[in-house]
């Protein structure tokens, strides 16, 4: 083959189909892209056969043939989940199949505009001894199942486990093979659940959808923020809220902690929801430069609702709650909290803060507790009162006041 000048080369703008349902499309970046493969990962139980058989159902209604290959569950059985789902095109074709050579042969005779892959630790190719799901197997069924797609342009997810021994075989080995990368998150015992892109090559990442698990399977969620704080508790200690962005998109949660003393020697630090290095450091800082006796305190903190946030500017609202637990103090109802936390316990700016104080607007919150370096020319939203601080110190004198 010979080389092409770089401006020769053609941009080949690709080519999206909405799947019907915003949040799913808002995650992939616009919609499924032609040819291009998706690798849809999470817990055992979570909602993917669910979310990608509505996603069919949408697929299929707007004229889209979609191949649904059920590795896992037989064909009955994903009958009747289409049954409860209210899902019922005749353009859905199920394919009970776990043979990649055999699952490929379709795609080519079909060419669907929608293949689903259910799962991928159950497919096999011949080609290797080995048994499915191994690491092996995985990688090469996948990398079969993507030229495939590539050579007939079907969009192709692939649903793949994690599995609790730290998901060997799981999604993980095939992150850098597949063009997007989406996890389903939630905590099982609630209805809330987030699809997350870690990797899009079609868009962004860090977009963030969700959805709500219902007795019709999943549900849109409109307003996250609202849905995310309304078992949030009044007038408690441990409780703070917090103005996270995830993607573009600012979303108020409940951060809770309890702090209460250890019988242990070593005394238990556990955190659901955000990076546990990152809450025992701002536990390391409130100790050193706030004289909080946090060393002989067990330490819980949870994120209400399931959502996992990573980024820093969560640091102010851990610091809050864990404050407001280990003493007993409430932190304002009407106060929204975000910023970074130095290790000197200088409080750091963070970017989106003219969105996240107009969501804390638009949910009737009235304060929000902020970096001042966040705070200089921003435009205050009507009714919002900021609480600008630089340090940990100006927090504690904001909460002593209440
Ligand atoms: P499922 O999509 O099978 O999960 P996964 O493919 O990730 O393993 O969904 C599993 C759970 O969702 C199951 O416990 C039942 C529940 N569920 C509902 O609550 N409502 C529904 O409409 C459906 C289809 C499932
Ligand atoms: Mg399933």
């Amino acid at each position: 083959m010979a080389p092409v000048p770089l401006p020769a080369v053609s941009a080949g703008a690709a080519v999206r189909a909405s799947t019907g349902i915003g949040e799913l499309d808002r995650v992939l970046g616009g919609g499924l892209v032609q040819g291009s493969v998706i690798l849809l990962g999470g817990d055992p139980g979570i909602g993917k056969s669910t979310l990608t058989l509505q996603a069919c159902s949408t697929v299929a209604r707007r004229g889209g043939t979609v191949l649904y290959v059920a590795g896992e569950e037989s064909p009955e059985q994903v009958r009747l989940r289409a049954d409860r789902l209210g899902v019922r095109e005749a353009t859905i074709l199920v394919l009970p199949e776990t043979s990649v050579e055999g699952i490929v042969e379709q795609l080519t005779t079909l060419r669907p505009a929608l293949a689903v892959v259910d799962s991928i630790q159950t497919v096999h190719t011949q080609s290797l001894g080995s048994a499915p799901g191994s690491v092996g197997q995985v990688r090469e069924c996948a990398a079969l199942l993507t030229s495939a797609a590539k050579a007939t342009g079907t969009a192709c997810v692939l649903i793949g486990h994690v599995t609790k021994e730290g998901a060997i075989a799981g999604p993980r080995v095939l992150e850098h093979l597949v063009d997007t990368v989406l996890y389903f998150e939630g905590d099982g015992a609630h209805a809330l659940r987030v699809l997350r892109a870690v990797k899009n090559r079609f868009g962004s990442t860090n977009e963030v959808g969700v959805f709500a698990m219902g007795e019709h399977g999943l549900a849109e969620v409109e307003n996250p923020s609202a849905a995310f704080l309304a078992e949030r508790p009044i007038g408690v200690p441990g409780s703070a809220v917090l103005a996270t962005v995830e993607g573009t998109r600012p979303v108020l949660v409940e951060i809770q902690a309890l702090v209460s003393r250890s019988g242990l020697a070593l005394p238990r630090r556990t955190s659901i929801g955000l990076d546990a290095g990152r809450v025992a450091l701002l536990a390391a800082v409130l100790e050193k430069r706030c004289r909080m006796p946090l060393g002989d305190q067990d330490v819980f903190l949870n994120v209400a609702g399931g959502l996992r946030v990573d980024e820093p500017a969560a640091d102010l609202a851990v610091v809050a709650v864990l404050a407001s637990s280990l003493e007993n103090r409430v932190v304002p109802a009407d106060m929204v909290l975000w910023g970074e936390v130095g290790l000197t316990g200088e409080v750091r700016s963070v970017g989106g803060s003219e969105a996240r104080a107009r969501e804390a607007a638009r949910q009737g919150f009235v304060r929000c507790l902020l970096p001042a370096t966040s705070a200089r020319g921003l435009h205050r939203p009507a009714g919002i009162e900021l609480c600008e601080i630089a340090s940990l110190d100006d927090l504690f004198r904001v909460l002593e006041h209440g």
